[in-house]
């Protein structure tokens, strides 16, 4: 059993995941791309159910990035609805299981009933503190720096912050993700190797994990493979392996 070979005192802080592969998993079997993004609400439940069990404190999910606009007209709208689905069918379990969610992006451009349905989720999940959901919709990691610069700058103009006193932790301080540790463990499945605008400032140290398994067939054993195999890692953060004092370099 693979959560045996768990150290549970070991697990990542925070989880991240790239939810890629609903519209080839729809597109291999005959379907419309939009059964895809269906089955991987299946998915995502199942995830962040595992997440809460295991004691992760913060997961964070792609779901809609600044870039997803593109997609056709109808593609989008069952995005969104699918959100809002989700939201009211989840949101009792959820609360039972101390989940907090916490949406990051541009969600002023967000459709009103996706709004809605996150500011009331937000408000009803506002006191739980076993897993931190980050939902990111209409989420890019340009914009979230774009973002957090234009208010350092504002700060700065209006003579409450000086230049010379910026820092990591005021950038840090200034992200959708401000007061959360680093993703220690990215998961990306579908096959492809790339960060695609996710969490750029925040995955600088982040253990990547790939899979060709598509999202909507992603399930908690997958996750149970991630985390078994992150925990076979040797993270250094620019330093040297443990019990070696030879090493030398610029940091991996
Ligand atoms: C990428 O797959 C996935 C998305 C753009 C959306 C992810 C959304 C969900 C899993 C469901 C809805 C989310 C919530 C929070 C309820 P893709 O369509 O790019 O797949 P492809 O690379 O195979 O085309």
């Amino acid at each position: 059993m693979l959560k045996a070979r768990l150290d549970l005192h070991r697990l990542p802080r925070h989880v991240a995941i790239i939810m890629d592969g609903n519209g080839r998993w729809a597109q291999r079997r005959g379907l419309p791309r939009t059964y895809g993004h269906r089955a991987g609400v299946e998915s995502l439940r199942e995830v962040v159910r595992a997440c809460a069990e295991l004691g992760i404190g913060y997961l964070t999910v792609y779901a809609f990035s600044t870039e997803n606009w593109k997609r056709p007209r109808d593609e989008v709208d069952i995005l969104m609805n699918l959100l809002v689905e989700y939201l009211h069918r989840e949101i009792d379990e959820l609360c039972a299981n101390d989940i907090r969610i916490h949406p990051i992006g541009r969600l002023q451009e967000l459709p009103v009933s996706a709004r809605e349905a996150l500011e009331a989720a937000c408000l009803r999940t506002r006191n739980n503190h076993r897993l931190v959901l980050n939902l990111a919709l209409n989420y890019g990691g340009r914009t979230e720096l774009v973002d957090a610069v234009r208010t350092i700058a504002q700060k700065v103009a209006r003579g409450v912050l000086s230049p010379g006193d910026i820092d990591e932790s005021t950038i840090d301080g200034h992200l959708y993700t401000a007061g959360q540790p680093d993703p220690d463990l990215l998961i990306r499945p579908a096959g492809d190797y790339r960060v695609s605008n996710f969490l750029l400032w925040q995955l600088s140290y982040t253990e990547f994990w790939m899979t060709t398994v598509m999202w909507p067939d992603f399930r908690r054993v997958h996750l149970l493979q991630a985390l078994v195999d992150y925990q076979r890692r040797e993270r250094r953060f620019g330093g040297l392996v443990r019990g070696d004092r030879s090493c030398s370099g610029t940091g991996s």
